[in-house]
């Protein structure tokens, strides 16, 4: 289960798939929803959903964020020192950044006192409420949705880099548990 100096354990990968597929899921969902008119059966709908999915992504970054700190590293010594360093800037960039994304996707939704249905399988209250900020909290998360979508441009690209000019494991060891 654990990742090893090979490659990442089965609970990372898992992880590392479903939340980028859901997440840029997200941001097509997020700027499409924006565009429905009142008249459409989507404008109700299509934000149930976000933020539907939005709450599941938030206990899965949580999850992910204690199993990444107990996790094993793989082992990056094959990496320059700077690559290193920048990688590990990403990585963490990208777990603050959701948590922010999230956060403030959360406030758009219930500063104004109302709960969030997932799914109708649970109601998750609103803790902090305040009218009039919604519109403070819906431009941060559009701003903090498009930083996450340049460092994603910018992360994949550094992984095919990786993968292709460089022709080592980076992209492998998070595809297979043993790359060779
Ligand atoms: C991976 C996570 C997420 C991504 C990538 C994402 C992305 C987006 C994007 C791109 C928009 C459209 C922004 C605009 O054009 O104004 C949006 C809107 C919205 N998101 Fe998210 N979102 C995420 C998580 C969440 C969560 C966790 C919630 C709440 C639980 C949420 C609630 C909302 C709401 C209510 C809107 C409508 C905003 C408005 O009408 O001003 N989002 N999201
Ligand atoms: C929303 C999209 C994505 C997010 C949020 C994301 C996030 C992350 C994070 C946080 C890590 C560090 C390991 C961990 O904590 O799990 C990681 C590793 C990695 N990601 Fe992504 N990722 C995304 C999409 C992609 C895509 C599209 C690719 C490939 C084209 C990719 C390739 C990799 C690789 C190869 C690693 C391992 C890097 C290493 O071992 O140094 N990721 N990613």
């Amino acid at each position: 289960m654990k990742s090893t100096d090979q490659g990442y354990g089965l609970p990372a990968r898992l992880l590392h798939w479903g939340m980028a597929i859901a997440i840029l899921a997200m941001f097509g969902l997020g700027v499409w929803m924006r565009t429905l008119s009142y008249y459409s059966t989507w404008y109700h709908r299509a934000p149930d959903i976000h933020k539907s999915i939005g709450i599941i992504l938030l206990l899965a970054l949580c999850l992910r964020f204690i199993w990444h700190l107990l996790d094993h590293r793989p082992d990056d010594s094959y990496l320059k020192s700077s690559e290193r360093k920048i990688s590990a800037l990403v990585h963490h960039g990208f777990y603050l950044l959701l948590a922010a994304l999230m956060a403030a996707g959360y406030l758009i939704a219930t500063l104004d006192g109302h709960v969030i249905s997932v799914f109708g399988w649970a109601d998750v209250p609103a803790l902090y409420q305040q009218k009039g900020l919604e519109d403070w909290a819906g431009l941060i998360h559009e701003w903090l949705a498009y930083a996450l979508m340049a460092l994603v441009v910018l992360h994949a690209a550094a992984a095919l880099k990786h993968h292709f000019v460089d022709r080592d494991k980076t992209l492998q060891r998070m595809i297979r548990s043993n790359p060779k």
